[in-house]
């Protein structure tokens, strides 16, 4: 059955949901025409029926019961921007029950239930589209489930989350104190409703396991991902760190070692020469290492209305092609068996630390002796000015495992001369 139209029904109009109805009205002669066929539409599921809108809608689209998205059998494309897990579900759910096709934002969701959801896709011969989950308006999962589908991904890295990104850039650029740089991040519609889960990584969790199980072809439980936020990330720490030629970014790293998988999310310090120190404010950047391509960067805003109402939007034109064409698209992620992943404390690194000591002869020696006797091998070791007999040391280490440098942390903690452990670090070159 071939239509004129195909019939959208969104469930949320904030930030994304905004961009994706600014896009779909104001460009749809240019999207008609590349489709051969029109995109309409049809409601409009929001919370409050009363709150302005960032973009002027009829006010006859809206509703305040999902159900009229959900079971409106002209609706062929459930566009899902609402957010949070356990209603998002059930409403995606639902729409696959009853033979919608669903495009989402939802990375939480997806990071969460992706597989049961596109399992469910897969039985009623739909498909769940969700480009804008990772990375906002830069296209990610297409490559990794296409472009790139021939290569053994070795190794992703990069800032895959505009809030975090935005806040350390305004610290460093601009020496604003985190809260106020937060609170920017969340007027221009970066963050989350819940913000904590950017500032404390998981959104960025929540994404590298989706790029991970497309990478890795594996099934990632997000509980295997370990995840350090940058709310104890100080100006100091910045300062500290462009001083020693390094930038302070949260980065999303997962690799296929022998062994198992690397899966891991934290403020890193990194060379102020290397391309992701240069990414500013919600920027988002990612290098893929596939072994016949090669490395490959993408690059582009990672959050904002418009930019994810991008991705959102290219996932409906998609999903229209499928209904216009009645083909079925083909879903592959369900059936990933899980891979083995590698504990933190058996992976390497290279460590930043600052610690403050008693001022006083001896405790440099101290220190390398702690550090030698773990067989921990210092790079760098700064000693600042000396306040009220205590000193501020700073110590960047060589490449040491992970767990015989918290073995070296935890005899330091119980040194009379060490005042405090105020900053652990991960560094990459
Ligand atoms: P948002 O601004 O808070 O918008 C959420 C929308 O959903 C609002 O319109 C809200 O209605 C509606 N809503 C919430 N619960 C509902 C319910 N139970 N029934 C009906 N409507 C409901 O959120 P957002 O920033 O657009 O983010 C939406 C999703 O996109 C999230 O999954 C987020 O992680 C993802 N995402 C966001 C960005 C970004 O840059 N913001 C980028 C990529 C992905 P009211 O307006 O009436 O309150
Ligand atoms: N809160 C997310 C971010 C939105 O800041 O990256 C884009 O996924």
């Amino acid at each position: 059955m071939k239509k004129d139209t195909i019939k959208i029904g969104l469930l949320g109009m904030g930030t994304v949901g905004s961009g994706v109805v600014k896009i779909l009205t104001g460009n749809s002669e240019n999207i008609g025409h590349k489709l051969g066929v029109g995109l309409e539409i049809k409601r409009i599921a929001v919370r409050d029926l009363e709150k302005p809108r960032a973009v002027e809608v009829d006010p006859a689209l809206l509703t305040d019961n999902p159900d009229h998205v959900l079971l409106d059998p002209e609706i062929d494309i459930v566009v899902e921007t609402m957010g949070g897990i356990e209603t998002a579900r059930q409403a995606i759910t639902r729409a696959l029950e009853n033979g919608k096709f669903v495009v989402t934002a939802n990375k939480d969701l997806m990071a969460h239930h992706g597989v049961e959801l596109l399992s469910i896709a897969k039985t009623q011969g739909r498909s769940i589209f969700y480009e804008a989950s990772v990375g906002g308006g830069i296209p990610l999962i297409r490559p990794l489930k296409y472009c790139l589908a021939a290569n053994r991904i070795k190794k992703f890295m990069g800032i895959i989350n505009g809030t975090t990104n935005y806040i350390l850039t305004q610290m460093s650029a601009a020496g604003k104190e985190f809260a106020e740089a937060l609170a920017e991040a969340q007027a221009q519609g970066f963050a989350e409703a819940d913000p904590s889960s950017d500032i404390e990584g998981r959104d960025a969790a929540y994404k590298l396991s989706i790029l991970a199980s497309l990478s890795f072809a594996s099934q990632i439980k997000i509980d295997d991902v370990y995840v350090e936020g940058i709310t104890d990330v100080k100006l100091r720490d910045i300062h500290y760190a462009q001083e020693l030629g390094y930038a302070v970014k949260l980065l999303a790293i997962g690799e296929e070692a022998a062994e198992g998988l690397k899966l891991h999310v934290h403020p890193t310090l990194i060379p102020l020469e290397h391309p992701l120190a240069a990414v500013q404010n919600e920027f988002n950047a990612l290098f893929i290492e596939g072994d016949a391509v090669g490395e490959v960067m993408f690059y582009g805003r990672g959050a904002g209305s418009l930019p994810t109402g991008s991705a959102v939007c290219a996932d409906v034109m998609d999903a229209a092609r499928v209904l216009k064409n009645e083909i079925e698209n083909g879903v592959l992620e369900a059936t990933f068996t899980e891979k083995p992943v590698i504990p933190m404390e058996e992976q390497h690194s290279r460590f930043y630390l600052r610690l403050k000591a008693v001022d006083e002869p001896g405790v440099f020696g101290k220190l390398a002796t702690v550090f030698g006797d773990a067989a921990v091998s210092l790079d760098r070791i700064i000693q600042k000015r000396s306040v009220e007999g205590t000193a501020e040391i700073v110590l960047v280490t060589h490449d040491v495992k992970e767990g015989r440098f918290r073995e070296a942390l935890n005899v330091l903690r119980e040194m009379p001369a060490i005042r405090s452990i105020n900053s652990v670090l991960r560094v990459v070159e």
